[in-house]
């Protein structure tokens, strides 16, 4: 501009010295140039001004359309919403993105497209590596399609960009790397695209590498969380089989035990048929073994029973004080004390009181087989927080550390063929899950075995 001005001024002195006697001419002509200079600098000023606004526009434009992009995560909805941004800001009629399909690809494909007939791209894709994607990755900045057909393009790359002539290849580069490449093609003015365009679709073009890498992480960790959790969901089922299977397993053999026995004593019963001591001795026999069998198929049975049909809002006092009567006389035989702590108001909690009845005979019933010489029962119920917690303590030896993690499982038991099938606290866990509730093994020193079980107090007013 400045250099420009210096040169008109030395026009104008020209023309002064060559001109004497139109000297008045010479004295205007100087006003004239400097009106025609302002009208050009203002003119010059407009079209800047005008610029800038539209650059401050555009800017404004890629800060709102990045915010929107990075709040984007589903993949497909990103390439959707850019592609349809950047056709709406350029004011162009067809796009299309090249994407691979993972990192670890060497080639571009189709990833989406609009204004195309249908198909039309579908068996289009090239290779990271080909010249011209050399040359655009080095570029790093949109070029026309028009321009790397006559200067980069090999024959082949021709071909495939004369079909997006005119338009504009924006190479997509994400960390040095070309991420992906967008053509943008037929502008709706028919105009060539211009350079605010070139500098709106550059901006874009990084913003979106880094969206869609963002995406294309968080896709891949969806489906990673995806298979993870189908992995679990069969490894669980696999386990439920694997634990049906050892339960059959358990159950045959705790069958076929006393069915083993039965059948020596039935022998020895046909042989001794004349001896009616011995006869009657093995007759005896056979009576207990079929006694223990008809004991497995019964607590095989409450095992499996569906509990529910009785729930009701309940008392646990009630069904405690309940079990304790009917057991009293054989608490009494063997010489076990009860002491009883109970609140004096009672907590009214939703359940099964044959299921809970269940519950606390089995947990009484262990109590007697581990103090078989007498000793204390204590049962307390308090309310902890908007549960209600019984403990029922033994004065026994406790359980040993090294087996407490297995009482819980069907068929575990110390006791004698006979004595325990090992059914009862897997039977107790059962139904205390079917409520909702808890119930745990702790060893204290004063005291021997000790259950805890937590229920959930109903709400009255519900
Ligand atoms: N109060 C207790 N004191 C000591 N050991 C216990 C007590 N309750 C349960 N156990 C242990 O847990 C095992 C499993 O109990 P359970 O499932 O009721 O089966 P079972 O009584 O038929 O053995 C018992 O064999 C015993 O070893
Ligand atoms: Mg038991």
């Amino acid at each position: 501009m400045a250099s420009n001005t210096g040169k008109k001024k030395k026009t104008v002195n020209r023309k002064q010295t060559g001109n004497t006697v139109s000297k008045k001419t010479a004295e205007e002509t100087p006003g004239i140039d400097a009106l025609l200079e302002l009208k050009e600098k203002i003119s010059g000023l407009t079209e800047t001004n005008r610029q800038l606004k539209r650059k401050i526009f555009d800017l404004y434009t890629i800060v709102e359309i990045s915010r929107n992009f990075n709040a984007v995560l589903d993949y497909e909805a990103l390439l959707e919403t850019f592609i349809l941004t950047s056709i709406a800001q350029v004011g162009a009629t067809k796009a299309v993105l090249f994407l691979k399909d993972d990192t670890e690809s060497k080639y571009f494909k189709l990833a989406i497209s609009k204004g195309f007939i249908e198909n039309q791209l579908d068996e289009m894709y090239f290779h990271e590596n080909t010249e011209l994607m050399k040359q655009v990755t080095k570029l790093n900045r949109p070029e026309s399609v028009g321009e790397l057909i006559l200067n980069m393009a090999t024959s082949h790359e021709k071909k495939f960009l004369k079909f997006f002539e005119p338009g504009l290849f924006v190479p997509l580069i994400y960390q040095s790397r070309l991420s992906g490449v967008f053509i943008i093609a037929d502008k709706i003015s028919s105009h060539d695209f211009q350079l605010d365009d070139i500098e709106f679709l550059s901006i874009l073009g990084s913003q979106i590498s880094v969206a869609i890498e963002n995406a294309r992480l968080y896709k891949a960790e969806k489906m990673a969380t995806n298979q993870l959790m189908e992995t679990q969901e069969k490894l669980i089922n696999s386990e439920r089989l694997a634990a049906l299977g050892e339960m059959s397993a358990k159950v045959a053999h705790e069958i076929n035990n006393p069915l083993g026995i039965i059948k020596n004593y039935i022998l020895l019963l046909k042989r001794s048929i004349e001896n009616k001591v011995d006869a009657d001795k093995y007759a005896t026999i056979v009576g207990q073994e079929i006694d223990r069998i008809a004991q497995i198929v019964r607590e095989l049975l409450d095992f499996n029973r569906p509990i529910g049909i009785d729930f009701r809002i309940i008392d646990v006092v009630d069904v405690l004080d309940d079990v304790l009567q009917f057991m009293n006389r054989q608490l009494d035989k063997q010489k076990i004390k009860i002491y009883k702590n109970y609140p004096e108001t009672t907590f009214p909690i939703y359940g099964s009181p044959e299921g809970l009845k269940q519950v606390f005979m089995n947990l009484i019933f262990n109590a007697i087989d581990a103090m078989p010489d007498g000793g204390k029962l204590k049962i307390e119920i308090s309310k902890v927080d908007d549960k209600v917690k019984i403990d029922c303590c033994d004065s026994g030896p406790g359980i040993p550390d090294e087996i407490v993690q297995r009482i819980f499982e069907p068929f575990f038991t110390t006791k004698d063929p006979g004595k325990g099938t090992g059914l009862g606290l897997s039977v107790c866990y059962g139904i205390i899950k079917r409520h909702k509730g808890s119930i745990r093994y702790n060893n204290s020193e004063n005291e021997g075995g000790c259950f805890e079980i937590m229920l959930p107090i109903e709400n009255e007013k519900k």
